[in-house]
């Protein structure tokens, strides 16, 4: 066949002049049928060179379309994952979205504690209304996310659309958010402060949810107001993210006004974001290093009543977090004691390059899971040391294997 092949194309060459092979049909098929494969080949490696430009292209731009699902890869579910409610439903498992069971307010509306007809116990979230999104389109971009499955991830259960009203329900969590066991006044009966095991717990979950995010589903999904807030303890302190993606489908309205805010957290947002509104999974990152900084200082994000050059923690902290004699003085004071140096040290680094500027300089967080892996095993092996300081009176809740033990401390209390 080669060699058919060879003397056809050599007949080819051969032009007009060759009276010989120029009448034999045999050789015009065969060249007419070399000249088509080739073409063929040509079109396919152009195609193919094609797809993989596109493919690329998806994989890099992750600005606020919404999640499509890869009907053929690992991830895809089935949209009826999700439930829908009916807003009588949730009426009746709220008590008439009654005032007393009210769990939180945030900036997308109010929560509510509620029992399902099965006894279920959830939280629902309210959202304010004036949703940019339509019915269909809300009821879609629900069922996306509750698609998104990881122990890491508060669970949606499902949702509610009718009229004016977009209600969401999840999983309920016992133990509230990492925000308010952070800034617990320390008194009894407010959230007790957790140790130094805790928070690198409560450190390696978020990352390994923003992880997920990132980089196992498929076109990535960017969180967009990941904060300390967003984080929330179940019965055994178990830290499970929530809100991803829900910067989608909250108003936009701010008081009332139609705004074309970054969506975000103030304190919390990468500063390319708030200037450019440029998105990446990178925006989450920097979030994920202020919310590092909360655990290691226990000091809010921005606070104008701290004094000058104090009231915004990543400049603050960013100078201090690899000056070692600095850092010790940095940390919130109810972890005294309970850390090794050099996993202190660590931390610091992680959460520094993290908050960098620069979007470029900061890790995946798959490399802040593998660097904070060998720190919660070490805490895990030491045992937890709680430490009373003499100044403060607070709780100090201590995880021991499977039990919960949330013992006073202070020397004014005991
Ligand atoms: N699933 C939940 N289980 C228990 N408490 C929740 C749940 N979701 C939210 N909360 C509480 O409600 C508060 C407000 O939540 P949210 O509306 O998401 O506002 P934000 O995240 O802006 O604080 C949270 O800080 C938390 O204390
Ligand atoms: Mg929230």
């Amino acid at each position: 066949m080669a060699y058919t092949l060879l003397r056809a194309s050599s007949s080819m060459e051969g032009g007009a002049g060759d009276q010989k092979n120029g009448g034999n049909p045999v050789v015009v098929i065969l060249a007419v049928i070399t000249t088509l494969a080739v073409c063929a080949l040509f079109l396919a490696l152009l195609y193919y060179l094609y797809v993989r430009r596109k493919a690329k292209q998806n994989a890099q731009s992750f600005t606020g379309e919404p999640l499509s699902l890869p009907s053929s890869k690992p991830h895809a579910v089935e949209l009826s994952d999700a439930l829908v409610f009916s807003c009588k439903q949730l009426l009746v498992a709220t008590d008439n979205f009654n005032e007393a069971n009210v769990i939180g307010r945030g900036g997308f509306g109010s929560v509510y504690r509620g029992v399902l007809a099965d006894g279920r116990v959830v939280a629902v979230k309210q959202l304010d209304q004036g949703s940019k999104q339509g019915d269909l389109e809300f009821q879609c971009e629900v069922k996306m996310l509750s698609k998104l499955h990881s122990p890491y991830l508060l669970r949606l259960i499902g949702s509610c659309s009718e009229q004016d009203q977009r209600l969401l329900v999840y999983d309920y969590m016992a133990n509230g958010s990492l925000q308010e066991h952070l800034y617990s006044k320390g008194t009894s009966g407010s959230p007790p402060f957790l140790d130094w095991e805790t928070r690198m717990r409560v450190a390696l979950d978020s990352a390994k949810a923003l992880e997920y995010l990132h980089e196992h589903v498929n076109p990535p999904v960017i969180h967009r107001d990941f904060k300390s807030s967003n984080i929330l303890l179940d019965e055994s302190f178990n830290a499970k993210v929530s809100d991803f993606g829900l910067a989608k489908l909250g108003s936009d309205k701010v008081h009332g006004l139609v705004s074309t805010r970054v969506l975000g957290t103030h304190g919390y947002v990468a500063p390319e974001y708030a200037m450019t509104g440029h998105l990446t999974t990178k925006s989450d990152v920097y979030s994920y290093g202020v919310v590092l900084l909360e655990l290691l200082t226990g000091r809010v994000p921005v606070d104008m009543n701290r004094p000058p050059g104090e009231g915004v923690l990543v400049s603050w902290a960013l100078p201090r977090l690899t000056d070692r004699k600095k850092l010790v003085p940095m940390l919130d004071p109810v972890l005294e004691g309970q850390y090794a140096m050099k996993d202190l040290v660590q931390v610091a680094a992680i959460a520094a390059m993290c908050v960098q500027p620069e979007a470029d300089y900061r890790p995946l967080m798959a490399d802040v899971v593998q660097s904070l892996i060998p720190l919660v095993k070490s805490s895990k092996n030491q045992g937890v040391k709680i430490v009373a300081t003499t100044d403060l009176q607070h709780q100090v809740v201590t995880i021991h294997s499977s039990s919960i033990d949330s013992s006073s401390s202070g020397a004014g209390t005991n």
